[in-house]
């Protein structure tokens, strides 16, 4: 199954772990710096918020690589299971007769959205460093038009109002006592192989 090339026990790897974290901080910081000072906290956020972005985009980088070359990109991508999965969670039918997975649908859906709107963030975020002067390059600004650079902004700002409900959401259910198996498998490796199947 999904774990042909883990070892038994481990749902998640070290690599995949520590990928996690570091962007789950680089995460948190980045919409931190970016939303204290519009509720009026005001303090020197730009360096902070660019950098951050710059890690984040290092550490996407590495996890597709994994994701494409080491773990099996199949695991995440949704399915017609998936589909039929959440339409009978919906309609509070039993899901137990379905294909086994180590992602549910929710996990897969979530995934998708977070995989989208970072992606959308990452790609705004480094051509938006044409945009600010550092000790390694000068702004210019001139090399997009304004009518551009417009779009490349509200992408921008609007993906990251959609990350911030993503997140509130996905530390919502990781913090429930129903899924502390998860949370233990995040930080320490061993947990349950699958989240559709058998979990208990
Ligand atoms: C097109 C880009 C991406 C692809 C192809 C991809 C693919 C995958 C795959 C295949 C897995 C399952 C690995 C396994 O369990 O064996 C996974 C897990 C995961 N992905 Fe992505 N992903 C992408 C983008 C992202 C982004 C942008 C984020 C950040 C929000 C992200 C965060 C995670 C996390 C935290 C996990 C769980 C860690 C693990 O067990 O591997 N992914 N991804
Ligand atoms: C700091 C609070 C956080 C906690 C407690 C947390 C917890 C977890 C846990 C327990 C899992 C593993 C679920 C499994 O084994 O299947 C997971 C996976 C994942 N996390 Fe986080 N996480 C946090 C922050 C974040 C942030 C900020 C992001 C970025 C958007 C993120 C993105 C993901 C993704 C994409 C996955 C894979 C899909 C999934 O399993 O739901 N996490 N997280």
């Amino acid at each position: 199954m999904s774990e042909r090339n883990a070892q038994p026990g481990i749902r998640h790897k070290l690599a995949e772990r520590l990928f996690h974290w570091v962007m789950a901080a680089a995460v948190i910081v980045l919409l931190a710096t970016a939303l204290l000072p519009i509720l009026g906290i005001r303090f020197g956020w730009v360096p902070i918020h660019w950098t951050t972005g710059v890690v984040l985009s290092a550490a996407v980088l590495f996890h597709i690589f994994r994701a494409v070359f080491v773990n099996r990109l199949a695991d995440m991508v949704p399915g017609p299971t998936d589909l039929r999965e959440a339409g009978r969670v919906v309609l509070g039918r039993p899901t137990n007769d379905l294909r086994p997975a180590k992602y549910d649908a929710f996990q897969k859906g979530f995934h998708t959205a977070a995989a989208v709107t970072v992606l959308a963030l990452v790609a705004t975020g480094l051509t938006m460093l044409y945009k600010i002067d550092t000790s390694f390059w000068r702004r210019d600004p001139a090399v997009l038009s304004d009518a551009t650079w417009g779009y490349i902004y509200v992408i921008h700002g609007a993906a990251s109002l959609v990350l911030l409900f993503l997140v509130i959401l996905h530390i919502y259910f990781a913090i429930l006592p129903e899924h502390r198996a998860f949370l233990r498998a995040m930080i320490a490796g061993r947990g349950p192989g699958l989240a559709r199947g058998d979990k208990h």
